[in-house]
């Protein structure tokens, strides 16, 4: 809690420079002329532009977002929980007025690239556009077809919930300039054309980073840490670090691991679950096998990372009791040494899951059961059971600090408290 009080007050300050500035930032831009429209208009009609914006689009999880549950497609109205308030995500169907019907390509770049709303508003950043500013124009274009295709949902945008002062938009301005830098991928000359299409997938659309990166009170990445893991706060997981190399959250992972994972939601060392099984389900599973690969190639080249954690850490006090639960309630499934059944339960052994920093993903597991996605690699994935109901905070953490302390693993213990609050952490 001090961290985001320390980060309010900041943030005030930036305001006031922030409101400033705004006062000298040009208004909207320049409409375009009818025959312009016309032209752009045509060009987005064009079948092979509309399918290969599909595709992106999925690359992207634009619908996760941008659709409410029960909602009709890209229509708008989820809300988005961030630390600081929800905010809703807008509907961009082709609606005249509800939606971005009357955008043109400029005003969709300038969102995509720039995270600018089509009278120059800046957009708050859990819309994913400090990794969507890394896309190319022809992709954006692709994007903005598919989207112009789409049947039109009059559905009229809700306005964010935020507390004070994030409520205030142009305070924005200031965050953006400490934060973000618009710019298109750059290729790396040194580097092979898979890991370029790999990393533009990872660092641009896949906006991979977003949830796999620390972010700092003002939620702003870590840009020296990127994909080395990090807390989704306001949702109560924690996304690994996906280095494969030694002291990395993935370490041993193969290529073939990976690309498993992102098309079946299911591989030798572990299965997706709350937020990554969504992201499977809705996105990487339809992705082609070049870019599965791709993307593997890439998170492969990621550096060997140095724990940050003393190594020795203080072993549970409460092993024996964890033990004991894990023989009555786990060790069917996942076996007494760990390991799992190939393509069936997990290993909890060398998991990355299991010894994450902050233990949140083996207490939600436990207390929230495990549903991996169905997929068309894996059309019907196995589940674990909850446990919610039948396990007090103090048997959670029990037998959470066994699986974190067994076998080859040795990650910090977790504390009855720190299940007590991710019980109460809603799921989205
Ligand atoms: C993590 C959730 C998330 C994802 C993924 C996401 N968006 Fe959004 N998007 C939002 C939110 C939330 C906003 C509203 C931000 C605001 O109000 O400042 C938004 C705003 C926008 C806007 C501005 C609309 C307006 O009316 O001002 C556009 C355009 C847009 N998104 C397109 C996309 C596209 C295209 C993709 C996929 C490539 C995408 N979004 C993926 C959450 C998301
Ligand atoms: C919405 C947040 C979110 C996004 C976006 C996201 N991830 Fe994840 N990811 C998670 C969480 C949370 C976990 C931990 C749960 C699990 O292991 O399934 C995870 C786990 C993983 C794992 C390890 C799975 C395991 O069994 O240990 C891999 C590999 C992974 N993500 C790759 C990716 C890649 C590649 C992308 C981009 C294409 C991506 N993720 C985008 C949240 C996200
Ligand atoms: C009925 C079989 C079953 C039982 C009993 C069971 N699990 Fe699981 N467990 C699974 C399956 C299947 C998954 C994968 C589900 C998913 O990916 O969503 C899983 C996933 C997990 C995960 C996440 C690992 C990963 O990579 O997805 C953890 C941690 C875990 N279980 C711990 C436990 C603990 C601790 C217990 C006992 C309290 C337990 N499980 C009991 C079947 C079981």
């Amino acid at each position: 809690m001090r961290r985001w009080r320390h980060g309010i007050w900041t943030l005030v300050l930036l305001l006031a420079l922030g409101l400033g500035w705004w006062l000298f930032v040009p208004g909207r831009l320049h409409e375009p002329t009818p025959a312009q429209r016309e032209a752009e208009s045509a060009q987005l009609h064009d079948p092979a532009l509309v399918a290969r914006g599909a595709y992106l689009a999925t690359v992207g999880d634009c619908a996760a977002c941008h659709t409410a549950r029960g909602g009709r497609p890209y229509a708008g109205g989820r809300a988005l929980p961030t630390p600081f308030g929800d905010v809703p995500a807008p509907n961009i169907t082709p609606d005249a007025e509800t939606g971005i019907g009357q955008w043109s390509f400029e005003d969709f770049w300038r969102a995509l690239h720039e995270g600018l709303g089509r009278h120059g508003e800046p957009l708050y950043p859990v819309f994913s556009y400090t990794s969507f500013t890394k896309v190319n124009r022809e992709d954006a274009q692709a994007i903005f077809a598919y989207l112009k295709s789409l049947p039109a949902v009059r559905q009229p945008d809700r306005a964010p919930e935020l507390a004070f002062p994030y409520s205030v938009r142009q305070g924005l301005v200031a965050w953006r300039a400490l934060y973000f830098k618009p710019g298109v991928f750059q290729p790396d000359a040194s580097r092979s054309a898979e890991w370029n299409r790999g990393a533009y997938l990872v660092q641009g659309l896949g906006h991979c980073n977003e949830c796999h990166t620390t972010r700092n009170a003002l939620g702003a990445m870590d840009e020296k840490q990127r994909l080395a893991g990090g807390e989704i706060p306001a949702q109560g997981w924690y996304a690994p670090d996906l280095s494969t190399q030694p002291g990395g959250g993935l370490a041993g992972w193969s290529a073939q691991d990976i690309v498993d994972l992102l098309k079946t939601g299911q591989s030798a060392r572990g299965t997706a679950f709350g937020p990554m099984a969504d992201v499977v389900r809705n996105s990487t599973q339809h992705l082609d096998d070049a870019d599965l690969r791709a993307v593997a190639t890439y998170l492969q080249s990621l550096p060997p990372r140095t724990p940050a954690a003393p190594v020795e850490v203080a072993r549970a006090a409460d092993l024996e009791a964890g033990g004991k639960l894990y023989g009555e309630r786990c060790a069917d499934c996942h076996g007494q040494d760990g390991k799992g059944v190939a393509g069936v339960y997990p290993p909890l052994d060398g998991n990355s899951s299991v010894t994450e920093p902050t233990g949140t993903n083996a207490v939600r597991g436990v207390l929230l059961g495990g549903f991996a996605p169905a997929t068309a690699g894996n059309p019907e994935p196995y589940s674990m059971p909850p446990f919610a109901q039948q396990l007090s905070d103090e048997d959670v953490a029990a037998v959470v600090n066994y699986i974190r302390q067994s076998w080859g693993n040795h990650a910090a213990p977790v504390l009855s408290a720190d299940v007590s609050r991710l019980r109460h952490t809603p799921v989205d």
